[in-house]
């Protein structure tokens, strides 16, 4: 029997010309593999048309917008995750749902290989690779443009010469990820660090400058998950959905930065998130108020770390579960209502309330009504400061020998 290779396909230049080019390296039957995280763009079925076009054997589309919203960005969100404290992880959560897919693909039409379209150079093929080693660990894995040399001038030449159903001269200089949790823009132009990113590189966000009237929005949460917005019921693909097009129409979500890749290499990258940028911030705030500090404290440890693992490659990990079994504990009394505004790039919060806060207005008020007994202040600073004053007059008495 021929052999068969599932692709990871998303409908472009470099995986149309993957399908074909596979088959003649290998001999194998290519079965295409587009997997649907709220990208947007063409409609599934044209990318599907095209697949087979271009000669797959079977092309597949998984619809796997609510799964990903639901299992990969609601995660994300209650970890407060943003890798080095700028990227809410867009590209990163995505790997593992389309793997999921991949894997299944590869059972159902009986293939021995998983093939996906990452460079040499990149986080993605690391994400890829150790997902389908840990969901499919008998699968074989590929990568054409990395192992088969294929790069773009040779996929433009492959295409006009079978005459495939793509476009080849439409010349992007950018490599762009994108799905509903956001999208990233990375490679030419901006290369330069120094050069600043041109208005055509943006889709999800207008620009900040010129907003439009300020826009206010309620978001409520139950146990960490928006679950209404403006009071009316959401579920987490309509709360992201919802956000991009009201935070977007204000630029909140931009983000530039040169940060660090897993294989080792500094790059710079253009990153539009404006549901998520808005949801994580809602998400924070309402935590202020209903988190005890010290879990607190150690949750923002614990976030970070999370958001590390993921960006590493580490979706299925055994520690990353463990930290998710934390979080998830913290999150049964994140909810109740965050308001905020969104206006020319932010997205500030200026009203919470909550029916399990801790915030007690009593306790705080500088009013009357204060039931804070101030006298207990004294000795607790005295207690508080006792190690340190301690250790300061050794080196004192040290000192002046
Ligand atoms: N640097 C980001 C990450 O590693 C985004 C990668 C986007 N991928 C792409 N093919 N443009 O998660």
């Amino acid at each position: 029997m021929t052999e068969r290779i599932v692709l990871a396909y998303s409908g472009g230049l470099d995986t149309s010309v993957a399908i074909g080019w596979i088959g003649e390296a290998t001999g194998a039957e290519v079965i295409a593999v587009a997997v649907d995280v709220g990208q947007g763009g063409e409609s599934l079925e044209t990318i599907r048309q095209r697949a087979l076009g271009c000669g797959a054997v079977e092309a597949y589309v998984a619809d796997a917008s609510d799964e990903f919203a639901n299992e990969y960005c609601m995660p994300t969100l209650k970890a407060n995750g943003l890798y080095q404290g700028h990227y809410p992880l867009v590209s990163a959560i995505s790997r593992p749902v389309i793997v999921k897919h991949l894997v299944k693909a590869a059972r159902e039409f009986g293939a021995t290989t998983v093939a996906h379209g990452c460079t040499g150079k990149g986080n993605d093929q690391v994400r890829f690779e150790v997902g389908i080693q840990t969901l499919g660990p008998d699968l074989k894995c590929i990568a054409p443009v990395r192992d088969l040399a294929l790069t773009r001038d040779k996929a433009i030449a492959f295409a006009e010469e079978k005459g495939l159903p793509i476009e080849t001269t439409k010349k992007n200089p950018y490599s762009i990820d994108q799905n509903v949790w956001g999208r990233a823009v990375e490679t030419g132009y901006l290369e330069d660090i120094w050069n600043g990113p041109t208005k055509d590189i943006y889709d999800y966000t207008a620009t900040p400058e010129f907003p439009p009237a300020p826009d206010e929005v309620i978001i409520s949460f139950e146990a960490g998950v928006p679950v209404a917005i403006d009071g009316v019921k959401v579920t987490p693909l309509q709360a992201i959905k919802e956000l991009n097009r009201r935070a977007g129409a204000q630029g909140v979500g931009r983000i530039d930065v040169v940060e660090d890749r897993l294989v080792g290499i500094k790059s710079r990258e253009i990153y539009e998130a404006p549901g998520a940028m808005a949801l994580i911030t809602a998400h924070k705030h309402l935590e202020d108020i209903t988190v005890e500090r010290e879990q607190a404290r150690f949750k923002a440890t614990v976030g970070q770390r999370w958001s590390e693992l993921v960006y590493d490659g580490q979706w299925f990990s055994p520690l990353k579960r463990s930290l998710e079994a934390f979080i998830e504990d913290t999150q049964k009394y994140v909810s109740g209502d965050i308001r905020m505004t969104l206006h020319g790039g932010q997205a500030i919060v200026n009203g919470r309330r909550s029916d399990t806060s801790l915030y007690d207005f009593n306790l705080a008020t500088y009013d009357t009504g204060d039931t804070f007994d101030q006298s207990m202040a004294k000795g607790f600073i005295e207690l508080w400061g006792m190690s340190a004053k301690v250790a300061s007059g050794r080196d004192i008495r040290v000192a002046g020998q």
